[in-house]
C-alpha cells in the first residue's frame, strides 16, 4: 500500500512539473530567459522610479525580478510563474538573495489575475502571448502604466520606442496607457 502512494506521489510531483512546463508553453510562452547582455537595456527602458510596483509576466527564473531589485527602488516586484520548477527554484533563490521582502513570486496564470496596480509591466512571450495581453491591457492597467515588450510587440498597438543596437540585437518595445 505505501508503495503505490509513493507511487502516485512520484507520478503526480512529475506531472506538476512538466504539466505545467507544458501547459506555459501553450498559454503564452515556453521559458526562455532575457539575455544577460539585454538586462542593461531592460532595466533603463522600464524607468522604474521609486515606490513602483513592477510585475514580470510569467518571471522563469527570476532573474529581472532580481535585476530590478538590484537596480531599482521599486516598492514591490511581482513575478507570475505557471511552470511549477521554475517558481519553486525563484522563491529559493530569491529567499538566498535576501530579496523576500521585495520580491513576490505568485505561482498561476497571469491571464486570470488582475493586473490594475502595476506601474511597470515587464513581458518576454510569444506574439500568441502578446495577443492574448492586448485587450486585457487595455482592460485594466491605469494611465501612464508602462509595458516593456522584450522581442515581440502587442499586434495592433503603437509603440512609444522601438528599441535596438545595431542589427543584431533583440528589440524592445515600450508601450504606455493612454
Ligand atoms: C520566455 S520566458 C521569460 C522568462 C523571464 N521573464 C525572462 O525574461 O527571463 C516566459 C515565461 O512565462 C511563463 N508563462 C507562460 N505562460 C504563462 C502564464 N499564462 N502565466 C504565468 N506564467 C506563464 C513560462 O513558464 C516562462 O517561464
Amino acid at each position: 500500500m505505501l508503495e503505490i502512494g509513493i507511487y502516485v506521489f512520484l507520478l503526480l510531483g512529475i506531472f506538476l512539473i512538466f504539466g505545467s512546463a507544458a501547459y506555459a508553453g501553450l498559454k503564452a510562452s515556453p521559458w526562455l530567459p532575457a539575455f544577460k547582455k539585454d538586462m542593461e537595456r531592460i532595466l533603463k527602458l522600464s524607468g522604474v522610479k521609486e515606490g513602483d510596483v513592477v510585475y514580470d509576466l510569467g518571471s522563469g527564473d527570476g532573474r529581472i525580478l532580481i535585476a530590478l531589485a538590484n537596480n531599482t527602488k521599486a516598492r514591490l516586484i511581482v513575478g507570475y510563474e505557471i511552470s511549477f520548477l521554475l517558481y519553486l527554484w525563484s522563491v529559493i533563490n530569491i529567499w538566498f538573495k535576501g530579496f523576500s521582502k521585495r520580491i513576490e513570486v505568485r505561482f498561476g496564470d497571469f491571464l486570470s489575475r488582475d493586473l490594475g496596480q502595476a506601474d511597470v509591466i515587464f513581458c518576454f512571450l510569444t506574439p500568441k502571448g502578446m495577443k492574448k495581453l492586448g485587450p486585457k491591457f487595455k482592460r485594466e492597467l491605469r494611465k501612464g502604466t508602462r509595458i516593456i515588450s522584450y522581442t515581440f510587440s502587442i499586434p495592433g498597438w503603437e509603440p512609444v520606442s522601438e528599441n535596438r543596437i545595431g542589427d543584431q540585437s533583440v528589440p524592445i518595445f515600450t508601450y504606455v496607457i493612454d
